[in-house]
C-alpha cells in the first residue's frame, strides 16, 4: 500500500504533468473550464479519493493557509473546504460575518485585501449576485467563488460533474432532468453551463412557472460547442423515464422577495419512492441534490441504491482537494 509520502510525491508528478494554466487561478465561473482542464482535475481528485480511503491525507501543502469567508450560511461547502485543507496538511483561518469588520462597514474588496496578506488562497460566499467578480481586480492572489448569490457556485458544478463521472462512468449522450427552482438555484446554472462542454447531452428542466432556468444560462447552452438539446416540461413524471441523472434542488427560500409567493410554491414539486416507481426511473439512473432539502426528496429514497446525493457531497472534499492543490502548487 502507498504511503502518505507515495501519495504526496505521486500527486506532485500529476499536478506537474498538467498542461492547463492552474496557479493563481481565479475560479468565477465554470465558463473559465475546458474540456482538458476537467479531466485535470478530476484525475487529481480520483487521487485525492483513493489518498484519503488509504493513509486519510498527506503533507502536500504543509505550511500554506485557506482563508474561508463565508457571508452566507454553509455547511458542505465551507467543511469541505476546511477539511480539504486539513487532509493536506494546510490551514484554514474562518471569517464569518457575524464577527468580522463587515460589520462595521467594511466592503467586501478590503476584507478580501486583508485576508489575502494573511492566507494563500481564499474561499468566499456573498449573497449578492456578482459580487464575487467584481472583487478580482483588486487581488493578487487564487480566489474560489464558494457562491454569489443566484450567480454561480463552480465548485458545487464540478463535483456534481466529478460525480455524475463517478456513478455513470460518462458525461456525453446523458439525459439530465433538472428539478425545482431554477431560476434562484446558482447550483444549476454553474452545472448546466459546464455540461454545454460535452456531447450529447439533453437538458430537460421541470419547474413552477415562475421559477424557470434563466434566460442568460440559455443563451450559453444555445452557443455549447456540444449541441446541447434543451427543453422545458411541467410535469416530472412524463420525463423521468428519459433521465440518467435527476438533479433536484430545493426552493431557495432567502431569495423570495415576497415571503407568501414561497409560502404558495412550498411543497409544489418533490420526489419520493413512489414517484420514481410511477415516473419509472431507470435502473442505473442516479439521484443528486446539492443539499441541503428542505422537504423535496422523501427520505424513503436516501435507501434507494440510485440516490447518489450523499455520495456527491462527499466527493465535494476530493475535487476541492484538487482544486486547492492545483490552484496553489500547478502549473
Ligand atoms: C447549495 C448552495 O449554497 O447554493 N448548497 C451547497 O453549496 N451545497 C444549494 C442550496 O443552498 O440550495
Amino acid at each position: 500500500m502507498s504511503s502518505r509520502e507515495d501519495y504526496g510525491k505521486k500527486l506532485e508528478e500529476q499536478i506537474a504533468s498538467c498542461k492547463t494554466e492552474w496557479r493563481g487561478l481565479k475560479l468565477i465561473s465554470v465558463e473559465q473550464f475546458s474540456c482538458e482542464k476537467i479531466d485535470e482535475l478530476f484525475a487529481v481528485s480520483r487521487t485525492m479519493k483513493e489518498m484519503v480511503k488509504g493513509v486519510k491525507g498527506c503533507d502536500l501543502l504543509k505550511g500554506y493557509i485557506l482563508s474561508n469567508i463565508f457571508f452566507e450560511p454553509s455547511t458542505r461547502t465551507m467543511c469541505s473546504f476546511e477539511s480539504a485543507m486539513y487532509r493536506l496538511g494546510g490551514q484554514v483561518v474562518r471569517v464569518l460575518p457575524g464577527s468580522s469588520s463587515s460589520k462595521k462597514g467594511e466592503t467586501l474588496d478590503d476584507t478580501l485585501r486583508c485576508l489575502e496578506c494573511y492566507a494563500d488562497i481564499c474561499a468566499v460566499r456573498h449573497p449578492i449576485k456578482g459580487s464575487v467578480p467584481s472583487v478580482v481586480p483588486y487581488l493578487t492572489k487564487p480566489l474560489l467563488n464558494a457562491g454569489d448569490g443566484t450567480g454561480e457556485h463552480p465548485t458545487q458544478a464540478l463535483l456534481d460533474l466529478f460525480t455524475i463521472q463517478s456513478e455513470l462512468g460518462t458525461i456525453n449522450n446523458l439525459t439530465i432532468v433538472m428539478l425545482g427552482d431554477l431560476k434562484n438555484g446558482r447550483t444549476v446554472h454553474s452545472l448546466a453551463r459546464l455540461l454545454a462542454n460535452f456531447e450529447g447531452i439533453s437538458l430537460i428542466c421541470v419547474s413552477p412557472d415562475s421559477l424557470k432556468m434563466p434566460d442568460e444560462v440559455k443563451d450559453v447552452l444555445g452557443k455549447s460547442s456540444g449541441g446541447i438539446t434543451f427543453s422545458e416540461e411541467s410535469n416530472l413524471e412524463e420525463v423521468l423515464n428519459l433521465a440518467d441523472v435527476l438533479y433536484v434542488t430545493r426552493l431557495q427560500k432567502e431569495r423570495f422577495a415576497d415571503p407568501e409567493e414561497y409560502s404558495k410554491l412550498h411543497g409544489s414539486f418533490g420526489i419520493s419512492k413512489q414517484v420514481l416507481l410511477r415516473g419509472q426511473a431507470k435502473k442505473n439512473m442516479i439521484v443528486m441534490h446539492p443539499l441541503p432539502r428542505v422537504g423535496e426528496i422523501d427520505k424513503d429514497v436516501d435507501s434507494d441504491p440510485r440516490a447518489a446525493y450523499f455520495r456527491q457531497m462527499e466527493n465535494g472534499m476530493y475535487v476541492r482537494m484538487g482544486l486547492l492543490a492545483l490552484m496553489l502548487l500547478g502549473p
